[in-house]
């Protein structure tokens, strides 16, 4: 017997994790008049707390967009930041339920739609989540796409994510993206400064990842990058740094299938001990942390 589809009014949604209302291509509405003044009062406090870290922590392109996301005491609405993004590089903003599977996710950056998590986590979660919600997904990536680099470096990873989906090679670019899109640092005549949405979005880790004498910072090396394991729950041992948006596009251009045949079969190197010839950059001198 067919089940009759689920409906639901405003300030009601479907629960966190159920995809019964995205597309087939995991997209969904965002619904903007389902959440409740409680969740807009707790991204707005998110939002707080995290932007007052941006001064001397986040580069220059986050600082010069985040306003762009619109006003400070809500969740923003996805049509209006699309508006905006889409005269400034052409890209948009897309809804989803939550995580979607690779293939989907990488066809969406590659035609430049970049897919935000709907929900939001929840007060007793609001120092850490163990998935993307819309604050990590809009904070954290979306002030970067307003810059012509990176919002080329980002359509350049969805294609090759398609590709390496083919090459079985998922697994080095899953890295690529880990040490680049959510964990970057780029070198500044001021220090470092992050680029990365993981750090970027994190209470913590923004200030360990320029300040801690305890990760290694090493220069960004394609090969070395994508042959380093990462760790999910905890802060990292090494970040990875570039000089600029320019470098690392450049750096990533090149066709990626013969270096995946290449590394195939390669030892996994380690991401809390340098090789030989490696150094770490030094941590910037560490500001008082804001409160
Ligand atoms: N150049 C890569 C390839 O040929 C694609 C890519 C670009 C991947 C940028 C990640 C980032 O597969
Ligand atoms: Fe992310």
């Amino acid at each position: 017997m067919p089940v009759a589809p689920v409906t639901y009014g405003a300030s009601e949604r479907p629960p966190r994790g159920s995809y019964e209302e995205a597309r087939d291509d995991y997209t969904c509405d965002q619904h903007w008049e389902r959440y409740t003044p409680l969740e807009h009062a707790t991204y707005a406090r998110l939002l707080a707390r995290q932007i007052k870290q941006a001064p001397g922590q986040a580069c220059d392109e986050f600082i010069a967009s985040v306003d762009k996301l619109g006003p400070s005491d809500r969740i923003p609405r996805f049509d209006a930041i699309s508006t905006a993004l889409r005269q400034a590089t052409g890209w948009e903003v897309v809804a989803v339920p939550g995580l979607i599977p690779e293939h989907a996710f990488f066809s969406l950056l590659a035609e430049r739609r970049f897919p935000v998590t709907t929900w939001l986590r929840l007060p007793e979660e609001f120092d850490y989540i163990v998935e993307p919600d819309v604050f990590h997904d809009l904070y954290g990536h979306v002030p970067l796409l307003f810059d012509p680099v990176f919002a080329d470096y980002m359509q350049a990873f969805g294609r090759g994510g398609l590709k390496a989906h083919g090459l079985q090679a998922l697994e080095y670019l899953a890295r690529l993206y880990w040490y680049t899109v959510e964990f970057g640092l780029i070198s500044t005549p001021h220090g470092l400064r992050v680029y990365g949405a993981g750090v970027l979005s994190s209470v913590g880790e923004i200030h360990y990842a320029l300040t801690s004498p305890k990760p290694q910072r090493l220069a960004f090396d394609l090969k070395r990058v994508l042959l380093t394991p990462y760790k999910i729950d905890h802060y990292q041992s090494s970040y990875f740094v570039v000089d600029s948006f320019d470098q690392l596009f450049a750096a990533t251009a090149p066709d990626f299938a013969p270096l995946y045949a290449e590394l195939n079969g390669q030892a996994r190197l380690p991401n809390d001990a340098m090789l030989g010839g490696e150094r770490s950059y030094p941590p910037n001198i560490s500001n008082p942390r804001p409160n």
